[in-house]
């Protein structure tokens, strides 16, 4: 099961991660796994702040990437385990990084840089993949002219249920993930 939607803003990204994390509740036994996937500065750390307060850490906290101590831990209404993977190279270092000791029961993982750890996650996971129209289109090959890119492109937000789980979390969430991208085409904030 997936859902497919457009974020023209970082807002919009943080609406989505609310709206995803409010869709967590009631938890499934085991907790649930955010996979995140999206080149620096995509949206990944964006996305998570906007989940962690979607399951009710209080505003005042900001969430930011925990690149350089790998993770941390938000109190939400759950606990929320935010790893960034970016400079975990195999299964030892994660374990070194205290991997063992994320997610589970009554809890939430949010993993950045996912496909570079996906063989240490559970395979029930929400895959969620960030990406830059712009770079949609460069990669569609040459013609698109570099300077007449917006400065801060579109992000093209793909989120994949992958197993049972997650698949009843998508479609809880699918209806506020739609009004999230939605309330941006009126008033801007
Ligand atoms: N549509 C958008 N979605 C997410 N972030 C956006 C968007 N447009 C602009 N941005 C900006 O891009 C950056 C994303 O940063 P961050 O979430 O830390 O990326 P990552 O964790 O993937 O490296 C932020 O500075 C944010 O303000
Ligand atoms: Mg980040």
């Amino acid at each position: 099961m997936r859902w497919t939607g457009t974020s023209v803003s970082a807002a919009a990204t943080e609406r989505l991660g609310r709206a995803l994390g409010a869709a967590l509740e009631p938890l499934p036994r085991g907790g649930a796994v955010v996979a995140l996937v999206g080149d620096l500065g995509a949206g990944k750390t964006v996305f998570t702040g906007g989940l962690a307060h979607g399951l009710g850490l209080d505003e005042s906290v900001p969430v930011t990437s925990p690149t350089f101590t790998v993770a941390r831990a938000y109190r939400a209404r759950v606990r929320v385990d935010h790893l960034d993977a970016y400079h975990v190279h195999g299964l030892s270092e994660l374990e070194a990084a205290g991997f063992e000791d994320l997610g589970g029961d009554g809890r939430v993982l949010c993993v950045e840089w996912a496909d570079r750890v996906s063989d240490a996650l559970p395979a029930d996971r929400l895959e969620v993949t960030i990406t830059p129209v712009a770079d949609l289109e460069r990669a569609a090959g040459p013609g698109g002219d570099p300077a007449s890119a917006p400065p801060e492109p579109p992000r093209l937000v793909e989120i994949d249920a992958r197993g049972r789980r997650s698949e009843t979390i998508l479609a809880r969430a699918r209806a506020s993930l739609d009004a999230a991208i939605r309330s941006e085409a009126g008033a801007p904030p």
